[in-house]
């Protein structure tokens, strides 16, 4: 009969996993048991902070759904997600700056024809044209490269968020394919800062802890070219007040783009404009290497991903 205390517990647990066959599983697996001891040891965790905590971590899992991602929001209003981007970005020297994925990369990103509007149906958002081109990090032009693109309405919600989903599909959210000099260019609305969900678990944390639940207004890029590594980021809209102080620590001073305010009765590719409008310019530059880039939630639950 073996009886621990609080330390050897710790290296009788760690022990346990020793014979893993897969050795980075053997070594995660026993960092966080590390961690998450010395975390009770230091906190004395009581039985009801403990409970709770299951209770907390048990809501979060039953709120996710194939477009509802409560765990990444956790993720993200913890910083890991950031934290975890950073580890895996340390260099990135002429190559563009990465954030978070966030929980709103659902469904169907439809490839669209340049020039499209993403939002034909929103009747109440500032226009918005929005250029743009896929570069290495010297400069030379990247063709035929897919770009997913995904951003909040003037409401401050995603697609996915309201019940047109179901009806309509996706808006906000597109698919491009980088033209011979790889560049992609569209018509959207100007989107707003908005809350992260706080009708879940994550959201009570927030609101009880007297943290903001905000966002500064931004539009989702997933670049993924062949050779490449795929580029998780958004572009953020200079001016806004939340720049400072985002929920998921996602903001780098490299993606704020200052958007211009137009009046001209042409858009950029000579079509009719309805004044006034607003032109967001931003170039990505990919830095060489491979890596699988992340689905739309929705594939990936259909695929028993
Ligand atoms: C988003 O930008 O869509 C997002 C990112 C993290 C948490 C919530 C939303
Ligand atoms: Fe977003």
């Amino acid at each position: 009969m073996t009886q621990f205390n609080e330390a050897d517990l710790t290296a009788a647990v760690v022990k346990s996993f020793e014979n893993a066959p897969n050795p980075r599983a053997r070594f995660l697996l026993q960092e966080l048991v590390k961690s998450l001891h010395d975390y009770v040891r230091k906190t004395g965790l009581t039985f009801e902070e403990w409970e709770y905590a299951i209770d907390f971590l048990t809501r979060t899992g039953q709120m996710c759904t194939p477009i509802r991602q409560e765990f990444i929001l956790l993720s993200d209003v913890l910083g890991v997600s950031m934290l975890v981007d950073a580890v895996n970005h340390r260099e990135r020297e002429g190559a563009t700056q990465t954030t978070v994925l966030g929980p709103f990369y659902v469904g169907d990103h439809k490839q669209m024809a340049h020039g499209a509007d993403i939002s034909p149906h929103n009747e109440t958002g500032e226009k918005m044209f929005v250029q743009s081109r896929v570069t290495d990090i010297k400069g030379n032009p990247l063709a035929g490269v897919p770009v997913d693109i995904w951003h909040a309405d003037d409401d401050g919600f995603y697609d996915s968020q309201k019940p047109s989903y179901a009806t309509h599909g996706p808006t906000s959210r597109a698919r491009f394919v980088t033209d011979a000099d790889g560049r992609f260019y569209f018509r959207t609305i100007l989107p707003c800062s908005y809350p992260i969900p706080t009708d879940g678990p994550v959201g009570e944390m927030i609101m009880q802890t007297k943290r903001h639940p905000m966002r500064p207004a931004h539009v989702h890029f997933l670049v993924n070219a062949r050779g490449y590594e795929p580029l998780i980021t958004h572009v953020f809209i200079d001016g806004d007040k939340y720049l400072d102080s985002d929920v998921v620590f996602g903001v780098k001073d490299d993606l704020i783009a200052k958007i211009e305010k137009r009046s001209d009765p042409k858009m950029p590719d000579g079509k009719d404009a309805a004044a006034p409008w607003h032109l967001m310019t931003y170039e990505f530059h990919l830095k060489p290497g491979g890596g699988n880039a992340p689905k739309p939630m929705a594939a990936r639950a259909s695929e028993g991903a």
